[in-house]
């Protein structure tokens, strides 16, 4: 134990003697003086457990001392002697932090039993100051982890809420990246789903990953790390793939770096794919927090993809159905099919030289495929009569856009392109149907599948109407451009077809 150290100042030579010696042999270490000025020396040089006091002193007394004193010590335990017992000074002694007092003369007994009490307050002291400390540290700890539990709540919150935005299974995918990559500053983060015909695992979502490498990674259960992760069902946390002998020899996937982490997706207790993300772009690694945030996300993904993977095999189921109704349609009226493609190519054509972009490329294309689909729920013998329609028969033909529009309606996923199918008997003079829109209220695409179908109804032999040549065709397009089309549109295309 450290020597317990008392400093006693006080003008009178024999009373230090006589401390210095009672004291002593209770164990406790004396330095004494009996000038106030050197009194404050020791003070400041030895930082005693105690000071002992007396009150009257020449030089200095002893309130200017303790005042001193507290200056640079605040914790030292005073303990003030006096001969002169005034309740002033004695006040002022303890208002300065004094803890006790004595009066003199005192008997040995008194002065024992008074520093001892000083001692157990000064114990009492430290072990309060200790125990603060302590609960301080357990409060700012406590406050840590509030702090970084809520913050990961939150986080998962929103990337839950952001995953579930879409139904469309790649999008979906591309939402989990892309959050998952914010959330944790990633250089590259892939996710791969297990594929039960071909039994591997192949990347579905990536970034920071080359091109050729999402193209080309496949991974059968058990191999490499990410088939690894799917057998065990287990997430993986690597601090440096060089240095850990427990994944090294399997870092075969070459997007594998330095720090990772591996978690698989489980769905039902099956393991159906797994999230890796490598590298954080600070090049700090990844954390253990890290490593509990993906595990989270990965499960809460796990069920946004499930359901968006149902819903595009629903929608696959739908379009399967839908190409089953063209080719009956087909059966029906063999000219659809030959139109659909024709419509198809020279609306894509007209959609290019007007420089739309991919997409609408892609949504052109399909609404190409499905304009005339509602003709299924048109009878055979209008479809097929060799003469002309009379007017009922006509208004029944004229339900086909509509009934196109009607049959497509529950894949919601078609979105605009429902639009352009229904609309594509649309007039740029509002004279069309089924709406009577008129002019730019009427798609782009509705107007530019307007001309590609009329030209290709126009061009093509029917049972029910002479064919006529391309400059014919061209000629009536022409006539028509403002009223029936928009003439935008029919310049476009009769450019295209010049250029033939
Ligand atoms: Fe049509
Ligand atoms: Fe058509």
């Amino acid at each position: 134990m450290a020597d317990k150290v008392i400093l006693v100042v006080d003008d009178e030579q024999v009373i230090c003697n006589l401390l210095s010696v009672v004291l002593s042999e209770k164990g406790y270490k004396v330095v004494y003086t009996t000038s106030p000025v050197e009194g404050l020396k020791l003070a400041g040089a030895r930082h005693p457990d105690i000071m002992v006091v007396d009150l009257k002193m020449p030089e200095m007394d002893g309130i200017s001392l303790i005042r001193r004193v507290r200056e640079f010590d605040s914790e030292m335990i005073i303990v003030v002697m006096t001969g002169y017992p005034s309740f002033d000074t004695v006040v002022e002694s303890l208002r300065l932090g004094a803890y006790d007092y004595v009066t003199k003369p005192f008997d040995i007994g008194e002065i024992s039993f008074v520093i001892e009490k000083a001692f157990d307050y000064r114990n009492l002291i430290i072990a309060n100051k200790r125990l603060m400390k302590e609960l301080e540290e357990k409060n700012a700890e406590l406050e840590e982890k509030v702090e970084g539990r809520t913050k990961e709540l939150s986080l998962l919150y929103n990337v839950s809420k952001d995953i579930v935005t879409s139904l469309q299974l790649d999008e979906t995918l591309k939402v989990i990246v892309d959050r998952i990559s914010a959330v944790l500053d990633l250089e590259i983060c892939s996710i791969l789903l297990f594929d039960k015909v071909s039994k591997e695992l192949t990347i579905k979502a990536a970034c920071g990953l080359p091109d050729d490498a999402v193209k080309v990674t496949q991974v059968k259960p058990g191999e490499n790390i990410s088939g690894w992760v799917l057998q065990n069902k287990e997430a993986v946390f690597v601090e440096d793939i060089e240095t850990d002998g427990r994944f090294s020899r399997r870092n075969q996937e070459k997007y594998y770096t330095h720090s990772f982490i591996s978690a698989p997706l489980i769905y039902k207790n099956e393991a159906i794919g797994v999230i890796n993300v490598n590298n954080k772009r600070s090049k700090k690694s990844f954390t253990y927090d890290d490593f509990k945030l993906l595990k989270s996300i990965a499960d809460q993904s796990v069920i946004a993809i499930e359901n968006a993977s149902l819903y595009t095999s629903l929608n696959e189921m739908y379009l399967c159905t839908v190409a089953a109704l063209i080719s009956a349609l087909d059966a029906k009226d063999h000219y659809t099919k030959t139109h659909s493609d024709n419509v198809a190519r020279y609306a894509l054509a007209i959609a290019l030289s007007m420089g739309l972009d991919e997409e609408a490329l892609e949504d052109m294309r399909l609404a190409c495929e499905l304009h005339d689909l509602g003709k299924i729920g048109v009878h055979d013998y209008i479809l097929t009569k060799p003469g002309k329609l009379n007017p009922e028969e006509w208004e029944e033909i004229k339900k086909h856009s509509s009934k196109s529009a009607e049959i497509l309606k529950p894949l919601t996923f078609l979105g605009n392109i429902i639009k352009l199918i229904e609309q594509h008997h649309e007039r740029y003079d509002g004279k069309g149907y089924p709406h009577g829109f008129k002019g730019e209220d009427i798609e782009l695409g509705a107007r530019i599948i307007a001309v590609a179908d009329s030209y290709d109804a126009m061009t093509t032999q029917r049972p029910y109407k002479k064919v006529l040549s391309r400059e014919e065709a061209m000629g009536e397009l022409a006539k028509n451009s403002g009223t029936q089309f928009d003439p935008m549109i029919v310049d476009v295309f009769l450019k295209i077809l010049e250029s033939l």
